[in-house]
């Protein structure tokens, strides 16, 4: 008998070693393009407060629906671009929702699945507890007596947990991921509020594929990016408004000189920069260190 027993914890000893080498490798990632459902916490509206179950457990629901979609919000593993999520109708305990995220009273707090839930269970294993990273949407704007200010613009930044990516389009898990309002006080990118009115995200979505942010040549260039980018760029405002007007013999002007300032590097310091020539770049991101 003794011997038996023996033997069988000897067996699962060495069953537990065999899990325990590589325990992530059983375990699903994301394809490209796989998708990643957003929940959100559900708070009170009268308070902010988080909303909790009898068994204290937080309560999590999904984004809200996407008119463009009429699903909630999802994004694909790896997928860059612009993304337009209007949700159609504030009510008044959404309103009131809103009014804390935009005044940091509470986080729009909201998260995503490190990785899609296991199809297969092995008996005897402990069942898989689905991890989430938390994905905070950083509202920003101004609350007036009547009405909110919201920057309805968001730039969403998710990174993957380092691998070694043996394809651009590679699979993988989320390591991290932040959401955040870009000039929240530029009309433009800004929207007025009212009780009923829709609330037009777009979101401009990057991928990284390390928790790292990306460099050139082993550097953060800051000035590179702030220095010619901006001088650049005025420039070619200012041509390409010149030679709007002068369209007759504007050749020099529009075509050639456009061309060789774009010749002359945009920096390229993240893969945000190379965003200035449209979707950025961040998941092909070549070197990575
Ligand atoms: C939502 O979608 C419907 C159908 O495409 C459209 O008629 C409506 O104007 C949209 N509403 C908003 C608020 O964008």
């Amino acid at each position: 008998m003794a011997r038996i027993s023996f033997a069988i914890l000897a067996g699962l000893g060495m069953l537990q070693a065999a899990a325990a080498s590589k325990p992530e490798d059983s375990l699903p990632s994301y394809h490209y393009g796989a998708p990643i459902h957003v929940e959100c916490l559900d708070r009170s509206s009268e308070t902010g407060e988080h909303i909790a179950d009898e068994k204290d457990q937080l309560q999590w629901i999904p984004f809200p629906a996407c008119n463009e979609t009429g699903r909630p919000l999802e994004f694909g593993y790896g997928h860059e671009g612009e993304l337009n999520c209007t949700i159609p109708f504030i009510d008044d305990p959404t309103y009131h929702l809103l009014e804390f995220y935009v005044h940091n009273d509470a986080p729009m707090t909201c998260r995503l699945p490190v990785r899609p839930a296991p199809q297969v269970h092995v008996v005897g294993q402990k069942p898989y507890v689905q991890e989430y990273i938390p994905l905070v949407f950083a509202l920003a704007g101004t609350l007036q007596l009547s009405h909110l200010h919201i920057g309805t613009h968001m730039n969403v930044l998710l990174h993957a947990r380092p691998k070694r990516h043996i394809q651009p389009k590679d699979s993988g898990v989320l390591d991290s991921g932040v959401a955040y309002s870009t000039s929240p006080l530029d009309p433009k990118s800004s929207t007025r509020l009212v009780i009923g009115d829709a609330l037009p995200l777009r979101l401009s979505v990057r991928w990284f594929p390390t928790p790292a942010l990306p460099k050139t040549e082993g550097l953060v260039e800051w000035q590179g990016m702030g220095g010619h980018i901006y001088a650049s760029t005025v420039f070619y405002s200012l041509v390409s408004f010149l030679a709007g007007i002068v369209a007759s013999g504007a050749y020099f002007l529009g075509v050639v000189l456009p061309r060789r300032l774009k010749g002359r590097g945009l920096g390229g310091a993240t893969p945000l920069g190379f965003g200035v020539n449209g979707v950025g770049n961040g998941w092909g991101y070549k070197r990575m260190d």
